[in-house]
């Protein structure tokens, strides 16, 4: 992964645990088995992977941030997590199928993913994920762009770290790898964010690092401060800040006439 993003695992747990909450409806989808064997990809600290091995399925989480791996083998110490990156991994043993909550946003190179995914796969297996879709995020992303051009003569077109495709995109790329796609939505799904005023900030310390490569923490304070004011019209009501997210669900399957 390109992303030079920092992962916070303590902040990820405390101020945006909306994230695998927002999850377990995905876990639903997935419909883990007893016995199966099952991917959780970019697990992040290990929560949905918890939610998953619920089920008697066998879930192994992997995640590019050491961090994150860290935090999640000390909440879950019987289960398995290891770090990988979801661009090039492969796999010993196939998979009955493969989960991947808010994570494929992360990674540019969706045809890589794609492909190793497809190979981690027995055949048959299935392929359930939900990450940011085309425009997701999108006021908050102008609203960081315009600031850097306008205040600080910076243009940050080339900085954005996230893959947000189209489902038609998506699917056809799915399709090219030999999966049948038997799920694809593409939804508005307004997430409010944890901690007043202050939600927002959070979010930025989180998971925006590739934007501002030259700004200390005290530089960052007032960046985020006319970051926030730019897109405080569009994105804070009742006192809560309420992020535009979008997001892609898929449910793909790996159709091979053997392996
Ligand atoms: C998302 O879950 O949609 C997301 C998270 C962090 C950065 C960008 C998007």
């Amino acid at each position: 992964m390109s992303s030079q993003n920092v992962w916070n695992a303590d902040l990820y747990d405390n101020k945006l645990s909306f994230v695998s909450l927002f999850g377990k409806g995905l876990v639903e989808l997935l419909q883990p088995q007893p016995g199966e064997r099952i991917l959780d990809l970019g697990c992040g600290t290990g929560d949905l992977a918890y939610e998953i091995s619920k089920s008697g399925a066998a879930v192994i989480g992997m995640d590019f941030s050491d961090q994150m791996i860290e935090k999640a083998c000390a909440k879950y110490p019987q289960l398995t997590f290891m770090v990988g990156n979801g661009e090039n991994f492969r796999t010993q043993e196939k998979y009955d199928a493969i989960f991947s909550n808010a994570a494929l946003h992360w990674m540019k190179q969706a045809p890589k993913v794609i492909e190793s995914v497809h190979l981690a796969l027995k055949s048959g297996g299935r392929f359930v994920a939900e990450f940011g879709g085309k425009g997701n995020v999108q006021t908050i992303i102008k609203g960081i762009t315009d600031i850097l051009l306008e205040e600080y003569r910076i243009d940050s077109s080339n900085r954005n770290p996230w893959y947000f495709p189209s489902i038609g995109e998506y699917s056809t790329l799915l399709e090219s790898y030999g999966f049948k796609v038997s799920l694809a939505q593409h939804y508005n799904r307004p997430t409010p964010l944890i901690d007043g005023d202050k939600g927002l900030n959070h979010w930025l310390d989180s998971f925006a690092d590739d934007f501002f490569p030259e700004f200390t923490k005290e530089d960052q304070i007032i960046l985020y401060k006319k970051i926030k004011e730019k897109v405080r019209p569009y994105l804070y009501q009742d006192n809560q800040w309420v992020a535009d997210y979008k997001r892609i669900r898929v449910v793909a399957v790996k159709e091979t006439i053997w392996d």
